[in-house]
Formats: structure tokens, C-alpha cells, sequence
């Protein structure tokens, strides 16, 4: 006897799909993302000092990398270990340097010899006669291309751009913190550099992917959705406010972008809301760098003292938590279960499409940054330099990256969120307000400044 097998009810899918509709990729932003040598977006990166190398990681060998689409070879020569940087392939039949040899004046090149000075002069071409014209001539006329570096408390940043263009190095307050350790560190993201440096002008993100997606990845308490606000300062300073209410306390977090790849926020582990907090500084002093348009680093300090991280977390392992929450190895399953910021931003494929976003009122700041990066580099194409970061006539660059925890009990539970405005509001103006002073006396003023703010929370 054969037995009826029963289907089960076959039903027919009803809704608005629109996946055929929407299945043509749109295109990329072409003049952000695009920073190889000769791109408009390549020209504006290159007006500025980035973090090429950890100091750490060079010894006494040569070491290739690629930034903003160049090939390069770092290396130490002299006594003294100092650094050069040169384009990789010698000039004169393109062996690459990364297989040289590191000498007291420069680096010779393993295949005939030549010698470059770190500036990029041939000093030596030892398989011809010295004062065979050929010999004299390449040398008066050819140069191997190379760039100035400055080796700074374990990071080795270059310039990439004209010489007669230099800016001044960059000296930012955080490294003025007394007490302060800075420990280097970098993580490497597989995207293009954009999309990578969005998140710091994203505070929401920190609720969702660090707090309620997976576990709290940062302090406990930044799963609650701040109140925010958005600042722009000298034209490339950008700053996200993000206001949260802690029981009977409000806790005001600051993350901060200066144009191009500058960025600082709050701690990542220092403060959660519950102990009052007065301007702490931030995490980690970080720059987010193309390798090339698909690839970029970022190069930071983490910060530890008793305005920056516990100590505890000084460790490598420590440092990549403070990056993004997460450590860097991990398995495909451990991405997926508990994403961090490699993945929300590698996820969205190498180089994402600003026209297939839908960007919201959270998404100001955002707007606002990329707004002025396209704005310097058309400004650029038109002969105008783009603004360094702005230092007023102080000893260094004022940042602003913090955590400030008050206590400003709940007066009226309808009007809280205004009051969170307000108190975010008022403790980035003081921020503002001080800006000129020496470093001490700022940190005095504002930090008597917020504890005026308490006292008249509580009158
Ligand atoms: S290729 Fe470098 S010296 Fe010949
Ligand atoms: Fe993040």
C-alpha cells in the first residue's frame, strides 16, 4: 500500500521586493576615494605629515610599504640609526631597494651598487668609471625620489608632498599631558581610508555595534543613546558631542576629526558614567592612513595616565581593544558573532558608494567633515593650500577629544534631554573659551568651569 506524502502548503510570497530594482551597484565617490599618486584627493593627503611606520619595527634591515599608493623603502643608515624613505625601485634598472644595504651615508642597491644619500642624491655608481661622462651626468641629473621623516615617540611619520610645501610638524596637546604614556600601535584595515575614518564622526555606532549588538566592547554605559551635537572649528576641526544620562549623573563624550585623518575621543575604558569625571582625555591619538585606494592603516598612540586609560590595558592586546573594541585575530565565526569596526567597515566591500547610503540627521557630522575634505581638495586644484591644524599662538595644537562625568541629577524627566543638550553644550564651550591658554591654565579653568556647572545643577 503506498503512502500519501503530504506537501506542505505551498505559499506564494507577497511584499514590495525590490532587489531586481536596486541590484546595479552605484558608483564610488571617485574624489575622496581615489588617492593614488596624481588624484586630486592624493594632491590634498599630500599636504600633510602622516604616520608611515612603528619605530619599534625597523631594525637594522630595510622594510618596503606602500602609502597613498606609492611603493617605498624605509631603512636606518649611520650610526645613529637614522631613518630615510625612498621610492623602491632604484633608478637605474628598477632593482628594488628593499633588498639593499644599509650604509653610514644611505642605502646601496644589491644589484650594481649605486649609493643614495636619504635625501635621494646618487652618491656612488661603483660598476662605472667615476669620471666617465655617462656617470657624472646621471648623477648631476638624477635623483632616486625620497622624502623628509621625523621620528616621534615610536612612530616615524613622513611627508609626501612638494618640498617647498612642508608643512610644520604637528605638535597636539595630548603630547604636552603630564603623567600621560603614549604607547604606539597600528591595525590595518582592508577598505579604502574614508570609510574607515567615518566612524569618528559617528558616535551612535558606539551604542550599537561596541554596546547592544554583541556585548559592551568599551565601558558599560555606552549602550545608552546619547544626546548629539555636531561642531566644525577653523574650517577643519570636527567635533561629535554625545550627551548620556547615567542616574543621577550626565556624562559628556567627545570625539573629534582634524582634517585630514586626525582623530581623538573619549576613553575607551576609563569612564562608564558612574564616577564623576572631569575633561579626561582621549583613548588614542590616531591617524588613519591610505596604503592605497582599497587599503588603509591607522597609526596611533594608545593613551594611558590618569586622564586617559587604566594601565592595565597597556599591552598590544589592550591597544586593539581601544581601537575597535575587539582584538585584531580573530576566527570568522568570533567576526560575525561579535563585529567591531573592522568588520562594519571592511564589510562594506574595499571601497564603498556614498550614493547608495541614506545618511540621517545622526549622520551630520558625517556630511559635514566630507562636505570640507571635497571642498580642500578643489580649493587645492585651484592653488589655495589647504588650512593646517590650528594653533593660536600656543605652544601646541588644542584637541578636544574627552570624557566629562557630572553630577546633574534628573530635575523634570520630560525636559532631561534638553538638559543633556544644555550640559553638553556648556562643557564643549568652555573647551572653546580656553583655547588660547597655556596648557595648564586651560585644564584649571575648565575643570573649575564643570564643577561651577555641577554646583548650579544643584541650586
Ligand atoms: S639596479 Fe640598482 S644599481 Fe643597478
Ligand atoms: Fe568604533
Amino acid at each position: 500500500m503506498s503512502r500519501v506524502v503530504s506537501e506542505p502548503e505551498l505559499v506564494e510570497p507577497v511584499g514590495d521586493f525590490r532587489g531586481h530594482q536596486q541590484a546595479a551597484t552605484a558608483d564610488i565617490d571617485e574624489e575622496l576615494a581615489r588617492i593614488v599618486p596624481g588624484t586630486p584627493c592624493g594632491e590634498y593627503l599630500r599636504r600633510f605629515w602622516h604616520p608611515v611606520f612603528m619605530t619599534g619595527e625597523l631594525d637594522d634591515l630595510p622594510k618596503a610599504i606602500k602609502i597613498l599608493g606609492e611603493e617605498l623603502v624605509l631603512f636606518r643608515y649611520g650610526n645613529a640609526g637614522k631613518i630615510g624613505l625612498v621610492h623602491k625601485y632604484c633608478p637605474h634598472r628598477r632593482a628594488s631597494l628593499e633588498y639593499g644595504r644599509c650604509e653610514d651615508r644611505g642605502i646601496r642597491c644589491c644589484y650594481h651598487g649605486w649609493l643614495f644619500a636619504p635625501d635621494g642624491e646618487i652618491l656612488e655608481t661603483p660598476g662605472e668609471s667615476a669620471d666617465a661622462k655617462p656617470a657624472q651626468e646621471v648623477r648631476d641629473r638624477t635623483r632616486l625620489g625620497a622624502y623628509p621623516v621625523i621620528e616621534f615617540r615610536g612612530l616615524i611619520f613622513a611627508y609626501l608632498g612638494p618640498i617647498e610645501s612642508m608643512p610644520k610638524f604637528p605638535i597636539f596637546d595630548t603630547y604636552e599631558l603630564p603623567d600621560i604614556t603614549m604607547r604606539p600601535y597600528k591595525a590595518p584595515y582592508k577598505c579604502n581610508w574614508i570609510q574607515v575614518l567615518d566612524a569618528i564622526m559617528d558616535p551612535v555606532h558606539t551604542t550599537f555595534l561596541h554596546s547592544q549588538n554583541s556585548h559592551p566592547q568599551f565601558s558599560e554605559g555606552m549602550s545608552e543613546l546619547g544626546e548629539l551635537k555636531f561642531y566644525e572649528r577653523h574650517e577643519n576641526h570636527f567635533l561629535g558631542s554625545s550627551t548620556r544620562r547615567v542616574g543621577d549623573n550626565a556624562w559628556v563624550r567627545v570625539n573629534e576629526l582634524i582634517l585630514p585623518n586626525f582623530t581623538q575621543a573619549g576613553s575607551a575604558f576609563a569612564a562608564d558614567g558612574t564616577e564623576q569625571r572631569y575633561f579626561g582625555r582621549s583613548a588614542f591619538t590616531r591617524w588613519v592612513v591610505p596604503v592605497d585606494d582599497e587599503n588603509s592603516i591607522a597609526y596611533a598612540w594608545a593613551n594611558f595616565g590618569e586622564r586617559c586609560d587604566p594601565p592595565e590595558y597597556n599591552t598590544r592586546e589592550g591597544c586593539e581593544l581601544i581601537e575597535q573594541g575587539e582584538i585584531l585575530d580573530r576566527t570568522a565565526e568570533e567576526k560575525q558573532r561579535y563585529p567591531a569596526d573592522s568588520e562594519a567597515v571592511e564589510g562594506m566591500g574595499p571601497i564603498t558608494t556614498h550614493k547608495g547610503e541614506h545618511l540621517m540627521p545622526t549622520d551630520r557630522g558625517i556630511s559635514l567633515y566630507r562636505r570640507r575634505v571635497r571642498r580642500c581638495i578643489r580649493d587645492l586644484a585651484d592653488g589655495k593650500p589647504p588650512p593646517q591644524p590650528h594653533c593660536g599662538g600656543t605652544s601646541s595644537i588644542r584637541t578636544y577629544g574627552q570624557d566629562t562625568v557630572l553630577r546633574v541629577p534628573v530635575k523634570s524627566p520630560e525636559n532631561d534631554r534638553a538638559c543633556l543638550m544644555d550640559v553638553g553644550a556648556k562643557t564643549v564651550d568652555l573647551q572653546f573659551g580656553f583655547e588660547d591658554s597655556d596648557n595648564t591654565d586651560r585644564d584649571n579653568a575648565i575643570i573649575a568651569g564643570l564643577k561651577q556647572l555641577e554646583a548650579d545643577a544643584k541650586s
